[in-house]
């Protein structure tokens, strides 16, 4: 949901038109996460001019635009500093004028791109046009960007550096946001910052660098300016309309990008909201914090705390370390598949298998998950397990909630993070919470996960992102380690979930002898699965002529089915409304009577999980209901089920351990919504309305 880019080449030639494809393929390694029009500010012919190219829709049409203008594409920078953003609207719909970079001014003095909401924006517009600033787009962003003009032009004598004034701007907003500035008054700088949407910034140099961490510069007392408000009356006396005073920073030098001969050297500094855009730079980058604020200018970069260290508070990490990310390009590219779902979807038996790697022993039936080691013992006395999660993630928890229950006899609940926070949900010390999320940034999520910190509780995270804000701010967790999931729909993290959680139960259930056995059978399936997922996407052509066949022109699809098999009716029903647009609901069969059997004849088409398990009976008898009224289904059953009446449409599934079936029954589900999709010309991997990373409440 909005990707935010930025490139500040230092002492390194570069034409214009390199540095517009560095910032339009960017944008374009973000898609995924959702927009609807992409922008760039960029430097202009003379100083203190900037150009922007702004499209409604695909970075494609932005890329075109940029191609047929008629700006000097062979001017060279020695040092520049440009933005880019893709916006997926909240604020006005998807317009030009509404489209990132803002500008505070017609003349452009400051330049935004923002993902995430300023929720005071409405008051500081009304603030600001009764001073006389004028708006012309509708987003909460140009608040930000007018503001900061306001509070440059306002400061009387010495002007503050561009972090003291972007510090002072957002000392007066409210929500969660990440920010790049560009400024006219502050040619080559830049100034980014986070609170509660993800930043991160890559480094490339052509020399090592010295060290591998940058020190956090924090702010000495008086620059905590939050009483100092800029939107103060006037004539107030400490208002920011009086001089600025010494903010007292205590400066350290930024070490890592010292050259070891004192002499500048050439650098590249490439700002994302998305490792994927960085990585075809450098490999070497660093994660900003909430209330981090970054600093780029004369090729070096500096990190300031908006807020000083607190005293009381837990203690401040005094560095922010250079790290060099595992994942490589070529995990981000599509490669022979035509969508990035489609390669997701043929990536699971790679990806379960890398989600297991290093922590199932085979040979010995044991678990070892390195990051629940230490917790195993608190988790275990635990007096419930609540699971918080949003889409295809809460689903994973649905999906697993039994045999956790089964394994650790904890009472589980699962819980979606929105409702869990509207309902102001009871947790106390010694509930233990965990939360799943693929992207480790989802804003409801991450909400939750903030509530139930507050109350003490242990809040353990299930996330595919390493340095997200999940991830870092729980108690302890694990990484699913699928690699990058690019396609909105999520398919192979809903695998990877499912068994990053299975393996939660089981290693916590290690020390109950009596349970040995059940372990030891649901290792062995976890063994087989590779290969069994292998086996169901061979049958890949059949699920394509359903897609193309009985289901072509269907308007609604029920799925149905009861115990392990509701979480892939639940799952399977998202994957088609989301990316097929078709309506489709998952359906707890034991509720069929009380409701849905009034929707079935027989131009009602329906999808019936009855794989082999304790429950089959009942899902026998759902199925002659369904078929009493004339339904003919299509059924999910397991390869040597012979009792399937004839001349019935089968769609067969290797045969595993009841909690492993699902793993098995939802990959035909992921294949024939993408089918569906793909049949009707839609847009996979970018489906309308709706964001990868979902970083707003
Ligand atoms: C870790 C390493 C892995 C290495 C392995 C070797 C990382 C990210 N993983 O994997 O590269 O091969 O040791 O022993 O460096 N955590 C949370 N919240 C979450 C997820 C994880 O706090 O949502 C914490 C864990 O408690 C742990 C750390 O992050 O302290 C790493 O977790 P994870 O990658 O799952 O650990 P390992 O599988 O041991
Ligand atoms: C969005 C995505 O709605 O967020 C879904 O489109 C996803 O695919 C959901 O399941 C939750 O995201 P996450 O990253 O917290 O698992």
């Amino acid at each position: 949901m909005c990707g935010i880019f930025g490139y500040c080449s230092f002492l390194q030639e570069k034409d214009r038109k390199t540095v517009c494809d560095i910032l339009v393929n960017g944008l374009a390694r973000q898609e995924y996460r959702g927009y609807d029009s992409a922008g760039i500010g960029i430097d202009g012919d003379k100083p203190g001019e900037m150009y922007f190219f702004k499209e409604v829709g695909k970075v494609a049409g932005l890329r075109k635009k940029i191609a047929e203008s008629d700006v000097d594409t062979s001017k060279t920078f020695i040092s520049q500093v440009s933005i880019a953003h893709t916006r997926w609207a909240t604020h006005g719909p998807p317009s030009v004028v509404n489209c990132h970079p803002l500008k505070s001014d017609p003349d452009a003095h400051f330049i935004v791109v923002h993902n995430g909401i300023v929720t005071n924006a409405v008051a500081l517009r009304l603030v600001l046009q009764k001073r006389g600033y004028k708006f012309e787009s509708e987003t909460d962003t140009e608040a930000a960007a007018i503001l900061t003009k306001y509070i440059y032009d306002s400061q009387t004598g010495k002007k503050p550096t561009f972090t003291e004034l972007v510090k002072q701007v957002l000392h007066e907003l409210e929500g969660s946001f990440a920010f790049v500035f560009k400024s006219s008054h502050y040619p080559n700088e830049v100034v980014t910052a986070r609170r509660g949407s993800p930043l991160l910034i890559g480094v490339k140099t052509e020399k090592k660098l010295k060290v591998d961490f940058v020190d956090v510069e924090f702010a000495g007392p008086e620059s905590d300016a939050k009483s100092n408000s800029a939107l103060a009356p006037p004539t107030s006396p400490s208002g920011l309309l009086a001089p600025p005073s010494n903010p007292g920073m205590l400066r350290s030098q930024s070490r890592a990008f010292m050259s070891e001969d004192g002499l500048p050297q050439p650098i590249e500094f490439f700002i994302a909201s998305d490792a994927a855009a960085i990585i075809e730079h450098t490999k070497r980058v660093l994660y900003l914090e909430d209330d981090d604020i970054a600093h780029i200018s004369g090729g070096e970069l500096h990190i300031h705390r908006l807020r000083r260290n607190e005293e009381g508070g837990a203690p401040q990490a005094q560095h922010r370390t250079i790290e060099t990310l595992e994942i490589e390009l070529a995990e981000i590219m599509k490669g022979k598949f035509d969508h990035f779902m489609q390669k997701e979807i043929y990536e699971q038996p790679e990806s379960v298998v890398n989600t297991m790697r290093g922590r199932v022993n085979f040979d010995q039936a044991r678990i070892t998950l390195g990051g629940l080691r230490a917790y195993l013992n608190i988790i275990r006395r635990g007096r419930r397990i609540v699971f918080c999660a949003c889409g295809t993630s809460y689903h994973s928890a649905i999906a697993t909630r039994a045999i956790f229950e089964e394994l650790t006899e904890i009472p589980v609940s699962v819980e979606l993070a929105s409702d869990f926070l509207d309902r102001k949900t009871p947790i106390f010390r010694d509930d233990v919470c965990v939360f799943v999320s693929q992207s480790g940034e989802t804003a409801d999520t991450i909400l939750a996960l903030r509530y139930c910190l507050e109350r003490g509780a242990l809040c353990v995270g299930v996330v595919n992102t390493v340095g997200s804000t999940i991830s870092r701010e729980t108690h302890c967790g694990v990484h699913i380690n699928a690699g990058p999931e690019i396609g909105v729909a999520s398919t192979k993290a809903y695998t990877s979930q499912y068994i990053a959680l299975l393996m939660v139960a089981l290693q916590l259930s290690e020390d109950r002898i009596s349970l040995t056995e059940r372990r030891n059978q649901i290792i062995q399936g976890l063994h087989a699965l590779p290969g069994q997922i292998k086996r169901v996407l061979d049958g890949d052509k059949g699920f394509q002529e359903l897609a193309t066949g009985v289901l072509a022109n269907q308007r609604s699809l029920l799925l149905m089915g009861r115990g392990y098999q509701y979480a892939t009716c639940l799952e399977g029903a998202l994957k088609i409304k989301e990316i097929s647009y078709m309506h489709s609901e998952g359906i707890l069969a034991g509720e069929l009577k009380h409701g849905p059997l009034a929707l079935i004849d027989e131009n009602m088409p329906v999808i019936i999980v009855m794989t082999q398990d304790s429950l089959y009976p009942k899902v026998q008898s759902a199925y002659a209901q369904i078929t009493a009224r004339k339904a003919a289904p299509i059924i999910i059953c397991n390869e040597e089920d012979e009792g399937i009446p004839k001349g019935c449409q089968t769609i067969r599934v290797p045969s595993t351990v009841d909690c492993l079936q699902g793993l098995l029954n939802i990959i035909p589900l992921q294949l024939l919504s993408y089918h569906l999709a793909v049949k009707n010309g839609f847009d996979v991997d970018f489906p309308r309305n709706l964001a990868k990373s979902v970083t707003t409440e």
